[in-house]
């Protein structure tokens, strides 16, 4: 399924055998999400963790909640430390199992701003100014209130995901670049010090590599996106949910067909319709000939709420009981720093620092 799904072009993990720390038969993936708002919404769900959920099963899986990365802008420190409960309490919501993956929060293990300074000094400026991410969110806020922290970024992401020797890193379109100078950068490690890291290869699968707004279907869903009316909020009233996606923008025509260029709101709409319901796009098309994009948007606000309403319990059910989540993490947490410890211990070693006598 993964061969025929899975968009490989970048793909060639498993092409550096690292001397590491010591690995299954399964291959590995990590991946990790912030918990910069109150709820995931239908991108981040789609684009990756439904995509983690599926690779527990055949994988060695690390999933992280990336509070470090999320404080790269102003955050309150009440609301990230709800907020990160809040993400891991949808993670287990939406299927992970802490029996089958390392379930953690970045903040606890503090190899992840180590090897982060190591490769930190592994990358060029001019290389790291080129990040598209980086350009437009300082763009958009300006020089002066961007962080430094905005701008490293991504070389902290490049040390989460080689600190667990990934094979692979299943993520939305969006973070492709990331992916790609992760492998450059653990190339030039490895080029540089000697075999250290798996080269990993990204797990994008084309049907769900990017979930458009609503409104404005040439954008990709996102919560900075100028107005909510196109973003679908998983923790959201299920009727708001089924409200937007009744008024979701199509086109001025009525057929249903799905064709990304010319009609980007209905092919969005088929794609989110297909993946939650496993019905193939071409049988949603012959289902809704001739019936115009009412009874499509009826019936996917159906299919939404029906989606949205265990989901929006269970995590009620797992924030409702911090204890049981706080121990999940910290098994977790445990788990992931023997892996990081072992990896860090290998990079400090091969770049020249003097171990330290204890
Ligand atoms: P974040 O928190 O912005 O998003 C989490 C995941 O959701 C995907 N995604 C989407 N996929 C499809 N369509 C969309 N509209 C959409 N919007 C978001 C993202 O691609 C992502 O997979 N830098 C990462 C977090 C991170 C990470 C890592 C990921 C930190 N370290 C190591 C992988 C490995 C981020 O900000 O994701």
């Amino acid at each position: 399924m993964r061969d025929m799904a899975t968009d490989r072009s970048s793909v060639t993990a498993g092409n550096t055998q690292p001397s590491g720390p010591a690995r299954g038969t399964r291959p590995r993936v990590l991946s990790g999400i912030q918990p910069t708002s109150g709820s995931f919404h239908l991108g981040n769900y789609l684009g990756a963790v439904r995509q983690w959920v599926a690779l527990q099963e055949s994988h060695d899986a690390f999933y992280m909640v990336v509070d470090q990365h999320a404080i790269t802008v102003p955050q309150d420190p009440a609301e990230l430390r709800h907020n990160t409960r809040l993400s891991v309490a949808q993670l287990l919501a939406a299927g992970l199992d802490p029996e089958r993956c390392t379930l953690f929060v970045q903040s606890h293990v503090p190899e992840h701003v180590q090897l982060g300074w190591i490769i930190t000094c592994l990358t060029g400026f001019g290389e790291a100014s080129r990040m598209t991410q980086f350009k437009d969110k300082s763009a958009r806020h300006g020089s002066d209130r961007t962080s430094v922290g905005l701008f490293t970024y991504p070389m902290l992401m490049v040390a989460d995901i080689l600190l667990y020797q990934a094979d692979e890193v299943p993520v939305g379109e969006d973070q492709r670049q990331h992916l790609e100078l992760t492998r450059t950068l653990a190339e030039r490690f490895n080029t540089t010090y000697g075999d250290t890291f798996t080269v990993p290869g990204a797990y994008i699968l084309k049907e769900t590599a990017k979930i458009y707004d609503l409104q404005e279907p040439s954008a990709k869903m996102s919560k900075s996106a100028a107005t909510p009316k196109g973003l679908v909020s998983l923790l959201d009233e299920p009727k708001a949910t089924a409200k937007k996606v009744r008024s979701a923008v199509t086109d001025t025509d009525t057929v249903i067909r799905f064709d990304r260029e010319a009609k980007p709101g209905v092919s969005n709409l088929l794609s989110i319709y297909s993946t939650l319901t496993g019905t193939g796009i071409g049988e949603l098309e012959q289902k809704y000939a001739g019936k115009g994009y009412g009874a499509l948007k009826t019936d996917l606000a159906e299919v939404m709420v029906d989606f949205v309403t265990p989901f929006r319990e269970r995590t009620q059910q797992y924030l409702d009981d911090p204890e049981t989540l706080d121990s999940i993490l910290a098994k977790g947490a445990e788990k992931a720093r023997a892996v990081a410890a072992e990896t860090l211990a290998q990079a400090y070693d091969r770049v020249g620092f003097l171990p330290a006598k204890h």
